[in-house]
């Protein structure tokens, strides 16, 4: 069978196709890898990545309002990142100057959290190193997309620290289905798990939501953790920045109390910063493939139901029409002439339309909290003998950068 795949490479055809046209071109492609590991016994695709069609609308509905529900969009999700975000500032200072490599620590708070979402019991940080099998995978298999697959069913995995609560985990899960269930209004139409019997819809609806809390899990802490260390790379690269960075959150924040989302609207310059990092860090390069479900007229072609469809992120995070010089990281092409922040139209690291990024308004929250807690108590600098940081990345499940090692040094 023929198979096409059309790549966009602009903002203004990403939101034509994304958002005008996002009702044909929110499907997925059907993997035949992913299929041994995410579809059920008739084919079909489970979980929030992965699925389409009214199983992937009710997946999404349903995960959406559960983290609502937690707090996502909410204050109260700032206490808990914030929670999280002070145990990891604790562990900073007993680390007594030793150089570390970063990656655990924001892995270790954005899976806390999520895990709180579904288990409400936390992996307290009493050690913020991920277990040796989490950091063996991350280390080995999410260098290749590949993995994605171990990752979901990878027997070793399963006592790593996203999968340690599964039995809790699945327990909750069907609590909260059965909820939903019956918190449904009469009227509603019944969701497709619910027209089956008893037990085939247990194991239906335990199947599906195991496979999408593998995906909050996955989508939820690698994403973050990769973009905030590649924050604290860019900040060894550019003092200057970090230098400015520093100067606003003392102004702003003073050293008494942990950031909290409110002081962004105060903080333009820590804010153009962060989205400078996550334009030029690009971790998603070719975003997650859609599909379209009926033929399309896009940029005057014709396409095909059953086509693939990628954004080309890298294309349209530097493009130069956007961002002048894209090659450079500078912050204040975040700002305006008064110094205020200002949304670039094709900063859309977190994609655009029906399936934008499940957990953005949670990943803007954690970025905020935890790149600005970490600069206000620590000055970094690189292990002696090291004078340059490698900007190198690997690509694999995201555009990662390759391991280092950092000294973080209490402010005085
Ligand atoms: C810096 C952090 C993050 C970035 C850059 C990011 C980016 C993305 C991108 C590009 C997609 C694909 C959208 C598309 O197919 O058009 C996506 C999907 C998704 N993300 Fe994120 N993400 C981040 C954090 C998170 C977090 C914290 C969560 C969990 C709470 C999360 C959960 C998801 C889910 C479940 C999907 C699949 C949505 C669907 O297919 O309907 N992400 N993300």
């Amino acid at each position: 069978m023929r198979m096409f795949t059309v790549v966009v490479n602009d903002v203004e055809l990403a939101r034509e196709a994304f958002l005008n046209q996002g009702e044909h071109t929110s499907g997925r492609p059907y993997h035949t890898m992913l299929r041994r590991y995410v579809a059920d016994e008739r084919g079909e695709m489970n979980g929030l990545g992965m699925s389409a069609g009214k199983r992937w609308k009710e997946q999404r509905k349903f995960a959406l309002s559960k983290l609502r529900e937690f707090g996502m969009g909410k204050v109260s999700i700032e206490k808990k990142i914030q929670e999280e975000t002070s145990a990891c500032l604790a562990h900073l200072i007993d680390t007594n100057r030793e150089p570390l490599d970063p990656q655990a620590l924001p892995a270790v708070v954005t899976l806390n959290v999520i895990d709180l979402y579904y288990t409400r019991c936390s992996v307290r940080l009493r050690r913020p190193r991920l277990p040796q099998t989490e950091r063996q995978h991350q280390h080995h298999l999410l260098r290749y997309p590949v993995t994605v697959g171990h990752l979901l069913l990878n027997k070793e995995l399963k006592s790593n620290i996203a999968m340690r609560h599964e039995k809790q985990a699945t327990r909750r899960i069907e609590g909260d289905v059965r909820d939903y269930f019956r918190r449904l209004p009469a009227s509603a139409p019944l969701p497709a798990a619910r027209t089956h019997t008893h037990s085939c819809r247990r194991h239906l609806s335990a199947f599906q939501l195991l496979i999408s809390v593998r995906d909050l899990f996955l989508a939820g802490s690698h994403t973050a953790m990769t973009t905030l260390r590649w924050g604290l790379l860019f900040m060894l690269k550019y003092p200057h920045v970090l230098r400015k960075v520093q100067a606003e959150i003392d102004d702003v924040i003073g050293r008494g109390r942990l950031p909290c989302m409110a002081d962004q609207d105060n903080m333009p310059y820590t804010r153009a910063t962060i989205a400078e990092v996550q334009r030029v860090a690009d971790i998603v390069p070719l975003n997650l493939a859609h599909s379209t479900t009926a033929e399309i007229q896009l940029g005057g072609y014709v396409i095909p139901a059953g086509t693939d469809i990628l954004a080309n992120f890298t294309a349209i995070l530097n493009d130069p029409k956007y961002f002048p010089e894209p090659e450079k990281f500078r912050p204040e092409r975040h700002l305006d002439e008064r110094g205020d922040f200002v949304q670039n139209e094709a900063l859309i690291p977190f994609s655009i339309g029906r399936r934008v990024c499940l957990g953005e308004a949670l990943a803007r929250v954690e970025l905020f909290i935890f790149f600005t807690g970490i600069l206000q108590n620590f000055n970094i600098r690189l292990p002696d003998g090291v004078t340059d940081p490698s900007m190198d990345g690997t690509f694999g499940f995201t555009w990662m950068a390759n391991p280092y090692l950092l000294h973080f040094v209490a402010r005085p």
